[in-house]
């Protein structure tokens, strides 16, 4: 049955692609948030402009959800490189996606500074009943989307695409101390600003989610490429045969 798809990017550079292929499509606005109904490959979409951050991105799936009823939500979109192994145009799966945006200082006196190594993440601030403080919460992409996106990567000319853990926090990093704490404990391979907000309210709405996010910058190899025009489109156009290869599974 078609049911619809829903695909959200941050920034116009991250859907533009999704709207030229969609070519007719209607655009509705509804919290301040702009969708875009239409089809891709004969299967209903919508397009949601999530905008920049966690607030938006909640906010805008919240609505997403309540005006569509989507049966999928997609989250793409650019990302910095955490991962040495990953270059410009590579893509993520978020097999696993992490909330890298709250915490808990430690305790400094005035002139000691800021240490934000031995912040303590707001997930394992407080013991279960066991006494034992909880990891941080890890969303994951649906299993079998997974697949059909392993399944597409051959058509992904731009890079590799790898599974991996995307980061979320509303936080650029560029300090390269900081970058190696959040992959050492964490263990990502990217960072954003999106994914983890809007699969976070995917899954309370029990929706089946899936993120996948290019590399358009990385502080973390010898390449000084920062260009989230042209990686957004290429995750974008990506994002369609993803769409299509849904459709074609359904
Ligand atoms: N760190 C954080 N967000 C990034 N983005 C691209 N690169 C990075 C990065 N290194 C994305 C975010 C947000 C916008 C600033 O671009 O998801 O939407």
């Amino acid at each position: 049955q078609l049911t619809t798809i829903a695909i959200q990017g941050a920034m116009d550079c991250e859907i533009s692609a999704l709207l030229k292929e969609m070519g007719e499509y209607k655009e509705e606005k509804h919290g301040g948030f702009f969708y875009y109904i239409g089809e891709i490959g004969e299967l209903p979409v919508v397009v949601s402009k999530t905008d920049i951050g966690f607030v938006t991105a909640a906010a805008s799936t919240t609505l997403l959800i309540e005006k569509y009823q989507p049966s999928i939500i997609i989250n793409q979109g650019t990302a910095g490189g955490h991962d040495p192994k990953l270059f410009v145009y590579d893509l993520i799966i978020g097999n696993e996606v992490i909330n890298i945006n709250g915490f808990r200082t430690g305790i400094l006196e005035q002139g000691q500074g800021s240490d934000p190594t031995t912040w303590v993440h707001l997930d394992s601030l407080f013991p279960d009943e066991n006494g034992v403080h909880p990891a941080p919460e890890v969303l994951t992409s649906d299993p079998k989307l997974v697949e059909i996106v392993l399944a597409t990567a051959s058509t992904y000319t731009y890079g590799k695409v790898v599974e991996g853990t995307i980061g979320s926090a509303e936080v650029w990093n560029r300090e390269m101390d900081r970058i190696h704490w959040l992959r050492d404990t964490f263990n990502t391979s990217a960072e954003e600003m999106e994914a983890y907000p809007a699969g976070k309210i995917a899954k309370l709405n029990n929706i089946p989610y899936l993120s996948f996010r290019i590399i358009s910058n990385s502080e973390v190899i010898d390449d000084d490429t920062e260009d989230l025009e042209t990686a957004g489109i290429y995750c974008a156009e990506f994002a369609v045969e993803v769409v299509k290869a849904i459709g074609r599974n359904l």
